[in-house]
């Protein structure tokens, strides 16, 4: 419902990004409302390049913190805030840098190249030759010469996903996004038991059993052009609840159904849902919550991002 005071809070919003000489980036999942006012909104490798081509003072990230800190490693001098700092990530958390280090350590041997999705810290960003998204990450893998041995971090989900796709055999570290995997084989069965004539596309987060009842799999920027392209009138996205906001408005002619977990009919990132308007006003109005960065962790997490931007062009 659309009251005055949401009106208030959009054009004050609107004000501040203007006073602050701002920019608003949201990422797929945020809540409607935030994705209608931002300047942008996109999966996470859009929103890495349009932080890196914008000339605002301040880039206002609505996402997850490892989301708006690679904004501030690409853009040192500009001021990145994000609506709330405990947005956090599962897939964040599974990898801590430390761990990432001894684990290289133990195994020098290996003389692993490094790929990080980008969903992880600063400081194993820091530990990578090279960052991916899941837009790219088939692609990158195939730029890796063939006598090196590779450590893809930390997806467990999505490496197996881009080895199937590439042939390619990597070791994988066994983080996992508490999101995706709790869509199950029998929760998409389910549905497409209810939708017989419905395609299903899916994030390659999601696990084999799932991803293998999907018709594409795919991040969420191109589930846009799935949605648009396919001859389909229905279809089953699974992935995070956000995602149909986006898809109602690019696709309007489709009928999109959420992928339903075994609990609920559609599946929450409670990270990503801790951005609220009211928390991108405030953070407007102060410019806290900021992302900030020792230089020297920032430097070397910058490299593998500009190297990655550099290989997906
Ligand atoms: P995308 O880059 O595909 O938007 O994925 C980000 C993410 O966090 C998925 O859970
Ligand atoms: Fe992280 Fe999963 Fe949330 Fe994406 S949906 S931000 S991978 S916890």
């Amino acid at each position: 419902m659309v009251t005055t005071a949401s009106i208030d809070l959009e054009s004050e919003i609107l004000r501040l990004k203007e006073e602050r000489n701002a920019i608003i980036l949201a990422h797929n999942y945020q809540v409607g409302p935030i994705q209608d006012l931002a300047d942008y909104v996109g999966d996470s490798l859009g929103l890495s390049y349009k932080a890196r081509e914008t000339d605002a003072e301040v880039i206002a990230f609505c996402g997850v913190h490892f989301m708006a800190e690679t904004a501030k490693i690409i853009n040192p001098d500009k001021t990145v805030i994000l609506p709330d700092k405990d947005a956090g990530c599962s897939l964040e958390q599974a990898c801590p840098g430390p761990e990432l280090a001894k684990y290289l350590k133990e195994h020098a041997d290996k003389n692993y190249y490094v790929i990080a999705y980008i969903n992880c810290s600063a400081e194993v960003k820091a530990l990578s030759d090279l960052i991916c998204t899941s837009g790219n990450a088939v692609k990158l893998v195939e730029s890796v010469p063939e006598d090196r041995n590779i450590l893809f971090v930390p997806d467990q989900n999505l490496g197996a996903w881009v080895m199937e796709q590439t042939g390619r055999k990597m070791d994988l570290w066994q983080g996992a996004c508490y999101v995706h995997v709790e869509f199950t084989r029998d929760s998409i069965h389910g549905i497409k038991e209810e939708h017989p004539d419905a395609v299903v596309v899916a994030h390659p987060e999601c696990t084999y059993s799932v991803r293998m009842l999907a018709d594409e799999v795919c991040s969420t920027e191109k589930m846009v052009d799935f949605c648009r392209d396919t001859p389909a009138k229905n279809i089953i996205v699974v992935t995070e609840s956000g995602m149909l906001h986006r898809l109602r408005k690019e696709a309007p002619d489709k009928n999109l159904i959420a992928g339903p977990t075994d609990k609920c009919h559609c599946a929450d990132c409670r990270y990503m849902k801790l951005n609220t308007m009211e928390k991108l006003h405030d953070c407007l109005l102060h410019l806290q919550p900021e992302v900030t960065l020792p230089e020297d962790v920032r430097k070397r997490a910058e490299e593998p991002i500009l190297r990655m931007l550099e290989l997906s062009k």
